[in-house]
């Protein structure tokens, strides 16, 4: 079942990430591992070449200012670890940030000036589909490799070599979170709430709809609107009268605020509510998160996810940023700059070029948001976790789909189950200071059993 695999892929991914030392400072092993070996500052370094220079494109104001922020919180935490001891190759990774405003024309002139102007080798970015598949056009015309943290939408990558992630597609996200619905929660009966005009939503909407009815649900009820509507009261009432028993609305969080609370005041309970990884901000659960008790969404992270390295992220996070929890975003971001810079570690000739296809070579990098695989399409396969809301909180459900089984390749039939692990960068001791402490650290010790996840999910009404 559904829920028994889950557990049993978490632990294996606990104990596997034990085997591989994750955690306890020994980034050295494994097919990720840098040719100098866990590298002391200089070794085989290039101090004259000076550091190498990375372009972030971020949201840092407009309409998704919470993703660029949160994403920067993560990007700027990696950045401790990755130059604690002198950075990949003995020199330091530099990262300058650019605000796109959220807006498609600011990203390409961003993008424009971090590569022609800065001479940046590599470029972060962005969160929104839309704004990365404008800004991966430029990247990968200039060939300058980009890594979108958490851009989920298929035509991203599909641009071109230069264009990567560290997420997964929403090809995925959306049949996980069909499954979800009908298997898991049992619902046969569907509405869907879709901004058609943005290129994430409606992608998400269709791979969900395409999987929910070939699961044998109907949906009873579709309403599109644009991504700047506010104000859904009509839907909402219409769906009311439809009556279904799930709701999906893979929207950005901007628009899930009002569209919760005006639900609410119709009479629609918020945990008939399911969604995408869009819903993860701290705005979200702030303003809305009463209104969405009991709701469930497909994520990267939860700060509860039973991964080792989340771990030690949360307590390196919550450290440098005041005892907050982070959230998916930041995780994310946390790992596109982590597998860059593991890249640059292993890169040949240090060039846009040599980090592309070293970016491209990326296998079982151990990170916040799991174990991440570059695939031959330039995306991650990893797992899709889903996240409850609950007491204004998001809270680790359980992770599906066969990327589970991807982050925890199983033990037995493998000769040698450690070689097919490698271990990512452990944060450093200073950013981490219970690093220690982690359960990967003992690695003789039989892995903690992960928080077990509600066997059978509550009924959303
Ligand atoms: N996956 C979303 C997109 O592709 C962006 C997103 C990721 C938003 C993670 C929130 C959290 O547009």
């Amino acid at each position: 079942m559904f829920g028994r695999r889950t557990i049993l892929g978490a632990s294996l991914a606990l104990g596997l990430a034990a085997i591989a030392g994750v955690g306890c400072g020994d980034p050295a092993s494994g097919p990720n591992a840098s040719p100098e070996g866990s590298g002391s500052a200089s070794k085989g370094g290039k101090k004259d070449a000076g550091p190498w220079m990375v372009g972030a494109y971020l949201s840092l104001s407009g309409a998704q200012t919470q993703f660029g922020q949160d994403t920067k919180k993560g990007i700027e935490l990696a950045l401790d670890s990755i130059n604690k001891d002198g950075g990949p190759k003995g020199r330091p990774v530099k990262v300058l940030y650019e605000d796109d405003k959220s807006n498609p024309q600011e990203v390409t002139n961003k993008v424009t000036q971090l590569i022609d102007r800065d001479k940046v080798v590599a470029v972060l970015g962005e969160v929104s589909s839309a704004l990365s598949k404008q800004g991966g056009l430029v990247a990968n015309k200039k060939k300058v490799p980009m890594i979108s943290p958490s851009s989920t939408n298929e035509d991203v990558t599909e641009i071109g070599p230069f264009v990567f992630r560290v997420c997964f597609v929403d090809g995925f996200q959306g049949k996980m979170a069909a499954e979800f619905a009908v298997k898991t929660l049992g619902k046969k009966k569907l509405g869907m709430l879709v901004a058609s005009d943005d290129l994430y939503s409606s992608g998400l909407a269709a791979e969900f709809k395409k999987a929910a009815t070939a699961l044998g649900a109907e949906v009873v009820l579709e309403k599109t609107f644009l991504k700047t509507e506010t104000n859904f009261t009509t839907f909402l009432n219409e769906m009311k009268s439809a009556d279904p028993e799930v709701i999906y609305a893979p929207i950005y969080y901007n628009q899930m605020v009002p569209m919760a609370r005006q639900a609410k005041a119709v009479g629609i309970e918020g945990n008939k509510f399911v969604g995408g990884d869009g819903w993860d901000s701290d705005e979200l659960l702030k303003d809305a998160g009463e209104e969405m008790e009991g709701a469930f969404f497909t994520n990267h992270y939860a700060p509860d996810v039973p991964w080792p390295n989340s771990k030690i992220f949360l307590d390196a996070y919550k450290a440098k940023n005041g005892g907050a929890a982070p959230n998916g975003l930041a995780a994310m971001g946390y790992d596109a700059a982590l597998v860059l810079a593991d890249a640059m570690k292993r890169s040949k000739d240090d060039s846009p070029q040599g980090i592309r296809d070293a970016i491209a070579a990326t296998k079982n990098f151990q990170g916040a948001t799991g174990s991440i695989t570059i695939n031959d399409k330039r995306d991650a396969d990893k797992p899709v976790v889903i996240v409850q809301i609950k007491g204004k909180a998001y809270t680790y459900h359980s992770m599906v789909g066969p990327g589970a089984e991807a982050a925890a390749p199983a033990p037995t039939g493998s000769a040698d189950p450690a070689a097919s692990a490698s271990a990512g960068p452990a944060p450093s001791a200073s950013a981490a200071p219970d690093a220690s402490a982690a359960p990967a650290a003992s690695p003789a010790k039989p892995p903690p059993p992960a928080p077990p996840p509600a066997p059978t999910a509550p009924p959303p009404t």
